[in-house]
């Protein structure tokens, strides 16, 4: 951790800086698998979910510059590399052996599903911590997060 004038205590900031970590590397593998979706998809619906899959994968991008800028204004290091995201993250493996339109919507909301359940619950996390402002960080990213599953599971929940 760097020393910083930032009025947080050292202690918080480092468990925000943590907690950010773990969201971060979930977020650079979840914006990986919506791109893998967004290249690998075939069907009917090709061009409908080709680019839906890329919007996911843009909402994302901006989550994760979101995240790795709040953990360095913490004093804290952003670890958003392939080596250090592929031991920290928390999300399933994306399979790479699907092609149908229906599977890459079942794969990525379950992903997106999975990261915003965690998000969800940093938002207490860090409310409980004292720190508003990344609280205030995961809520805004919470809330995106459930409309791009919403845009995902449209798709799935036609009677
Ligand atoms: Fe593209």
């Amino acid at each position: 951790m760097y020393e910083t004038r930032n009025d947080l205590a050292p202690e918080v900031r480092g468990r925000m800086v943590e907690l950010l970590n773990g969201r971060l590397a979930d977020a650079i593998d979840l914006g990986a698998q919506a791109k893998q979706a967004h290249w690998n998809v075939k069907g009917p619906n090709f061009i409908a979910l080709h680019e839906l899959f890329d919007q996911v994968a843009e909402h994302v991008e901006d989550h994760i510059d979101t995240l790795a800028e709040r953990i360095t204004a913490l004093g804290g290091t952003a670890k958003g590399t392939i080596a250090a995201v592929s031991r920290a993250t928390s999300l399933k493996p994306y399979p790479l052996d699907i092609t149908a339109g229906a599977q890459h919507v079942d794969s990525l909301s379950g992903a997106v599903a999975d990261f915003g359940a965690k998000v969800r619950k940093a938002i207490d996390e860090s409310a409980r911590a004292g720190d508003a402002g990344t609280s205030d960080l995961f809520t805004g990213i919470s809330r995106e997060i459930d409309k791009d599953l919403w845009f995902l599971e449209a798709h799935l929940q036609a009677k």
